[in-house]
């Protein structure tokens, strides 16, 4: 595995998530994280992100002793390499002026970690190597950096003022490939199969005989995690699914059929539609629907929790994103904008141990377990949906019929989105590509005309958005052809709207959901 310090770089998970592309394991701990942590994954080679700080700062983060110590090969990444050349007696210089954006490198030399040439990478940075330690070279210049690249081979030691991490570099993954697989020997061994046969060991040295509960969203994460688990444990696991009625067409159906009856699971559907609905009725104010659906659902859970009598675990689909912002800086000092609610939230007075399989995986490693467990394409590679469900989607009041009526028409655009492979496995992997598409139900009717005959009916928009982390978004450019398609397929096949709208905002100052 490799050790990846994080000094604060907006790219650390980046790096993390090229390297897990090599198959080679790896995990980002705080510069400051404790050395027996960082040492008990046994790394065999470190990386050092970059990071906002200048050396000479005060209270900049330093470079833990242990990593020079221990003569393992080291990778730093801008900061990274200033805070190595640093502490070898090299010399860092604030630069005249920032450098940000592309930029093109050249190697006259073949070495470990570039080949000859030129090539483009992403600079991003103020500070820059003036004075190399002893015993390095350079590897590599820029126009605005003498020092692009620099090595010292017999020490393994590497230090780039680039970011391989991110796209525009398109040697990055090569360079990463270089420094994990062939400088550190790390094993590419970080297989679905293998990530799927230690979490099986791992999930049955804990649970020994115990039983364990799952709670079943229909999500991405929730539906592998509880796959999971079953297949370390079988029965001796119960999921439970709550249908609040704010799903999408079809979703409970195919939750059904892909657990009880591919799988195997022992699944406990709650029809719990009609004690939501009720308890929405008249209610439109979006913070109060988030309150109400995310009480009701703890409490409906609960109930059932506690028909099943004595339950030791409750499986969690925590995913590595989460583990890692969680530690990172505190943000509870932000505005609320939304109060967000996970299905498979805690109920707090339950008590249960918490089994998190997922909690060393990126999204699409979870998908690639998703997929190697046997679960269908349509739950592995279905975008995110919110815990209020189609709650904050149906603007102003929840009706059967209103709700309907969003399912039909959402069904349509998604699926002429996933048609044109805009969406779903078929998209994935493709950059720029939508992230999360939907409609939204408008609370306003308008006058439309059909036939021959006046209409007053109600108003969807449509929402797609491009995003990396969901924190901000663009709307999507769709191709005309597909937006008039979606329209007229919408108008024609839906009882009750006349009229189509494309939200054109970004986020911000829009969010993505309306609600
Ligand atoms: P916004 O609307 O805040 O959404 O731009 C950002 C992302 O979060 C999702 N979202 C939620 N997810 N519980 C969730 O699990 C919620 O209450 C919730 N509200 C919004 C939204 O779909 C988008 O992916």
């Amino acid at each position: 595995a490799i050790a990846i310090l994080d000094f604060g770089s907006q790219y650390t998970q980046l790096i993390a998530r090229r390297v897990r592309e090599l198959q080679v394991y790896c995990e980002i701990f705080p510069w400051d994280a404790p050395q027996d942590i960082v040492l008990a994954l046994n790394p065999k080679g470190y990386i050092l992100s970059g990071g906002p700080s200048s050396v000479y700062e005060d209270g900049a983060p330093t470079l833990p002793g242990y990593v020079l110590e221990s003569s393992l090969p080291v990778l730093g990444i801008c900061y990274g390499m200033h805070l190595m050349a640093h502490n070898l007696g090299g010399h860092v210089q604030g630069a005249d002026h920032r450098e940000f954006g592309p930029a093109t490198i050249e190697v006259a030399a073949e070495n470990d970690l570039l080949p000859v040439g030129s090539q483009p990478v992403w600079m991003s940075h103020g500070d820059r190597l003036e004075a190399l330690p002893q015993g390095f070279e350079v590897l590599a210049t820029s126009p605005a950096c003498p020092v692009a690249a620099m090595g010292n081979p017999a020490a393994r030691r590497y230090g780039v003022q680039f970011h391989p991490e991110v796209h525009h570099t398109p040697g990055g993954k090569d360079l990463l490939r270089r420094f994990a697989v062939e400088i550190c020997q790390a094993a590419p061994s970080w297989t679905p199969d293998s990530i799927i046969q230690q979490a099986v060991e791992q999930i049955r040295a804990r649970v020994g005989g115990r039983r364990v509960l799952s709670a079943v969203s229909g999500g991405v994460d929730s539906s592998v995690a509880t796959a999971l688990v079953h297949k370390a444990i079988g029965n001796q696991l119960t999921g439970v699914f709550v249908d609040h009625g704010l799903l999408r067409l079809n979703e409970r159906e195919q939750v059904e059929a892909a657990f009880r009856r591919n799988l195997g699971v022992n699944l406990i559907v709650v029809d719990a539609e009609e004690q939501f609905l009720s308890k929405l009725s008249g209610v439109t104010d979006p913070e109060e629907k988030r309150r109400i659906i995310g009480e009701t659902f703890i409490r409906t859970f609960e109930a059932e929790a506690r028909k099943l009598g004595e339950m030791d675990f409750l499986v969690q689909g925590t995913i590595y994103p989460d583990v890692v912002e969680s530690s990172g800086p505190d943000r509870s000092k932000a505005q609320k904008i939304k109060s967000h609610h996970n299905v498979g939230g805690l109920p707090p007075d339950l008590k249960f141990e918490l089994i998190e399989p997922l909690r060393y995986l990126f999204k699409d490693e979870v998908r690639a377990v998703g997929e190697a467990l046997g679960l269908p394409a349509e739950l592995v590679w279905r975008q995110p949906f919110p815990g209020p469900g189609l709650a904050v989607r149906c603007l102003g009041e929840l009706t059967r019929e209103r709700l309907d009526r969003l399912r039909r028409a959402d069904a349509i655009f998604t699926g002429e989105l996933e048609q044109a492979g805009l969406l779903g496995k078929k998209a994935a992997g493709v950059e720029k590509v939508i992230s999360q598409a939907f409609v939204a139900l408008l609370p306003v009717r308008s006058v439309g005309v059909m036939g021959d005959c006046r209409t007053y009916e109600e108003a969807v928009a449509l929402r797609a958005v491009t995003t990396d982390d969901f924190m901000t978004a663009d709307w999507a450019r769709l191709p005309y052809d597909l937006l008039g398609r979606v329209a007229n397929r919408i108008v024609n096949e839906v009882k009750g709207i006349n009229r189509v709208v494309y939200d054109v905002t970004s986020k911000p100052p829009a969010t993505i959901e309306w609600e």
